[in-house]
């Protein structure tokens, strides 16, 4: 691989990034330089195994020589002429992401909070196209992450991260996820939309049930409202299907993709029906950078690697095995392991924060999804050696506490 030629002074960088980044983020104490399938290196030159995969994106790992060789073909090739005119790596992943799935169209953004403020649209257009003024309502669940802008962060229904930004969208009511009767009750002729994540990530890796999903169908079908999956983190081969949908049987009318679909370049992308797509026109959803050529060739190439029986055998085959090497650690600590595929939470009975702190010490990235919960996101691409060594250091982590 090409190697990074000019390390950044450490302490200079960490200082810099103090003084000249928006302090939205708490970040780890170290400067990640490069990086290589499972493994990234910091600026004195330590490594760590990713666990994280930049929150559920580096599906192919970093620095991929096939993602590099796309990338720098399409940027020599052609990059961005906007959505006033078709290229060809847009129409090419449009038609992948329809044959592959239960969509007949896509619309292309640029992030997964981008993707579900267009499916809140595309479903409010639904309902006036169709004659219905006041049914305006969006149903979301408790625990639900779909993105931090004031759409969707309404639909997100975490104090920490609403209070300070009220008012926020009206018109959505928030339920308990998984629980039959209280939807049973709320969703009604109001109902436009019900958004919802059929494997829960930032809330903590909470699987819907099929039964549950089933009864969204059915109410939805009931009232004319559309039902939404946020697809976006346990989409696109993460728990060893292609959809995490597709288990359930059950088949949304829109469904919202991002994090892994262009290997770690930033896309969105809202995939719907037919039926959905009838109600639009242009001038009704844009976005300058969205399909742009680069992103496009790249993600086409990526879902065409990530959507074989192989790697998707491979992640169901390595998920297996976290999950079997995680319930041997047998600790006390841990109060539940839950996930599918390479979607995997470890709830502990003390702070996450700690583990991840460890951690870094020991060379590995870890992530939490709520206070007490580690989540396993790696690259598809993980092999039972990685999971060998965070297995021997989690281990020997929770043997000290
Ligand atoms: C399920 C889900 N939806 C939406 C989002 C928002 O995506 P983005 O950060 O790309 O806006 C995330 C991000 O973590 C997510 O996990």
């Amino acid at each position: 691989m090409t190697m990074i030629t000019t390390e950044p002074n450490t302490e200079t960088t960490l200082a810099q990034g103090k003084n000249y980044l928006a302090q939205t983020y708490a970040r780890a104490p170290f400067v990640i330089t490069h990086g290589e399938g499972m493994t990234v290196w910091d600026s004195t030159g330590k490594s760590y195994l990713d666990f994280v995969a930049g929150i559920a994106v580096m599906a192919l790992g970093h620095s991929d020589p096939g993602v590099v060789q796309v990338m720098q073909e399409q940027a020599a090739t052609l990059m961005h002429v906007s959505n006033l005119y078709y290229t060809p790596p847009q129409i090419q992943l449009a038609v992948q992401l329809c044959e592959a799935s239960f969509a007949d169209k896509v619309f292309f953004c640029n992030s997964g909070a981008e993707a579900n403020e267009a499916c809140i649209k595309f479903a409010r257009k639904y309902a006036r196209a169709n004659g219905h003024q006041d049914k305006t309502e969006i149903i979301g669940f408790s625990h639900a992450f779909h993105g931090r802008t004031i759409g969707v962060l309404s639909v997100t229904p975490k104090p920490q991260y609403q209070d300070a930004f009220q008012p926020l969208m009206p018109g959505v009511h928030i339920l308990p996820y998984n629980d039959i009767e209280a939807a049973q009750a709320a969703i009604g002729p109001h109902t436009c939309a019900v958004m919802i994540e059929p494997i829960q990530g930032e809330g903590g890796i909470h699987a819907a049930t099929p039964k549950f999903l089933q009864t969204l169908r059915d109410l939805c079908d009931q009232y004319d409202a559309l039902l939404i999956f946020d697809e976006v983190q346990c989409g696109l081969g993460r728990t060893g299907d292609l959809w995490a949908h597709t288990a359930s049987g059950v088949t949304p009318d829109l469904m919202s993709l991002a994090k892994p679909l262009a290997a770690g370049l930033p896309i969105g992308a809202a995939l719907m029906t037919d039926k959905v797509n009838a109600a639009l026109a242009p001038g009704d959803h844009g976005s300058t950078f969205a399909g742009g050529s680069v992103v496009c060739a790249v993600a086409s190439y990526a879902l065409s690697r990530i959507n074989t029986p192989e790697m998707l055998g491979h992640v169901q085959e390595t998920g297996e095995y976290l999950m079997e090497r995680l319930a041997e650690l047998n600790s006390p600590h841990i109060l539940d392991v839950r996930g599918r595929g390479l979607m995997i939470g470890m709830e502990l009975d003390f702070p996450a924060a700690e583990v991840i702190q460890a951690g870094y010490d020991a060379g590995f990235l870890l992530v939490n999804a709520g206070p007490n919960v580690i989540r396993f996101v790696p690259p598809l691409i993980v092999e039972k050696q990685h999971i060998d060594a965070l297995i021997t250091f989690l281990s020997s982590f929770l043997a000290s506490k």
